[in-house]
């Protein structure tokens, strides 16, 4: 299949070094090294000097670097990215002594959010959402997670859900939607939130059938469902075939992790307050521990993930950016990673592995997140001398050209 007679590879990338993060540890590291690759998949990860001899396969482009390092894409596995309107003024309240679960009991939170996404129209949404997206691909995001949830009704998350595929359209970025109509209780449902959950779960094969849906998400928590309410939709999720995920244990231990392994779930996200229960139960069901140190760090949070106990226990952990207008208006996956060293004391290889290859399997992705051949060829060149950069500057523009798929988006 990769037979390099085939036909001429569409791009060649030498005088560059690479991070292949293939194996089990370490950056994968590879000097005076070549990226090869033709029709959206990699055909050489490795040494310049193992290039094959055949001039036929090098004859598409063929990119002198100059320096830098490549990556994979990064993979941006949770975001609110798809919303309308800003909440800059609940972070001033905040600033001010408010909480985040006062501010949303009052009826602010995420449902000044849901008042919004409710009177933007299709193209309203995709226009305040693009620059958001945008940002993210010029950083190096090449895959990324698009949650509904401020909809809340029908119509209302079926346009976030359309809205998210068309971000993915626009810009060449691959987009995996997730149904997340269980993120709050809509005002109209208040002292129903059992009534609720038969809409959502009566609303979530008329999306699937419409091709919206790649997995679905709930929110466990105080100012969110019970466990019990979230099995509720996983187990609609399961009867479709449908992969599950959950926001667990970010303000309090409610049980989600172990809740969501119980379903075989891709991950287990924010988990703050996750027990040694929970990430014993998501060890055994191989469930990835997603870190949103952007919402960790806005929030002022205190308590730290149980990232030793995640490492002792063999459970992948990924980083992503939780790009949502309340918590975590953060446009950088490389500014989350740096995040995750800074709060979580991730190490810089452990966060490069948290926003590429684990977390493409948060996503169920196995064609993705390492520069192997036969992988997509979706990958990032970087103006940096060593890997740990990425995890070092604080802002700033270090990619210099993102591929998705072989197609350059940035
Ligand atoms: O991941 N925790 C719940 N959902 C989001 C916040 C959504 C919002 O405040 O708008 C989160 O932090
Ligand atoms: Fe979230």
């Amino acid at each position: 299949m990769n037979d390099p007679q085939q036909a001429p590879w569409d791009g060649l990338v030498v005088g560059v070094s690479l991070a292949t993060l293939d194996g089990g540890s370490g950056y994968g590291e590879v000097e005076d090294a070549a990226l090869g690759w033709r029709e959206g998949t990699i055909v050489h990860a490795g040494p310049r000097t193992a290039l094959p001899a055949d001039p036929n396969a090098l004859s598409g482009a063929v990119i002198d670097a100059g320096g830098g390092w490549i990556t994979p894409g990064l993979v941006d596995c949770h975001t609110h990215l798809v919303f309308a309107g800003d909440r800059a003024g609940e972070f001033e309240q905040r600033l001010q002594g408010m909480g985040y679960e006062e501010i949303a009991r009052a009826g602010g939170g995420i449902a000044s959010t849901v008042r919004a996404v409710r009177s933007a129209g299709e193209d309203a949404l995709l226009e305040q959402s693009l620059p958001r997206a945008r940002a993210l691909t010029a950083d190096g995001v090449t895959t990324l997670e698009i949650k509904s949830g401020y909809g809340l009704e029908f119509d209302g998350e079926r346009r976030m859900l359309r809205v998210a595929r068309r971000v993915g359209e626009e810009l060449g970025v691959a987009v995996r939607t997730t149904y997340l109509a269980a993120h709050a209780l809509p005002p109209e449902f208040a002292g129903r939130a059992d009534a609720y959950i038969d809409a959502v779960v009566e609303w979530l094969p008329r999306l699937h059938a419409e091709g919206l849906v790649d997995a679905v998400d709930a929110f466990v928590e105080r100012i969110g469902f019970t466990a019990a309410q979230a099995r509720r939709v996983f187990e609609a999720a399961r009867a479709l075939g449908l992969p599950v995920k959950l926001h667990a244990d970010q303000l309090s231990d409610g049980g989600g992790a172990a809740l969501v392994a119980g379903f075989d779930g891709l991950s287990a996200d924010h988990v703050e307050h996750t027990g040694e229960a929970g990430v014993q139960a998501m060890a055994a069901a191989g469930t990835v521990a997603v870190l949103l140190p952007g919402a960790f760090h806005v929030l002022r949070e205190t308590r730290l993930p149980p990232v030793d106990a995640f490492r002792v226990h063999g459970v992948p952990m990924a980083v992503a950016t939780d790009c949502n207008p309340g918590t975590s208006p953060l446009l950088s996956l490389r500014q989350a990673m740096q995040l995750a060293c800074t709060h979580f004391r991730l190490t810089p290889e452990e966060a490069l592995r948290g926003a590429t290859v684990n977390a493409a399997r948060a996503l169920g992705l196995r064609d993705r997140g390492v520069l192997r051949p036969g992988m997509r060829a979706d990958f990032v060149h970087w103006a940096i001398a060593r890997p740990a950069e990425l995890c070092y500057w604080l802002g700033g523009q270090l990619a210099t050209s993102v591929h998705a798929g072989g197609r350059r988006i940035a």
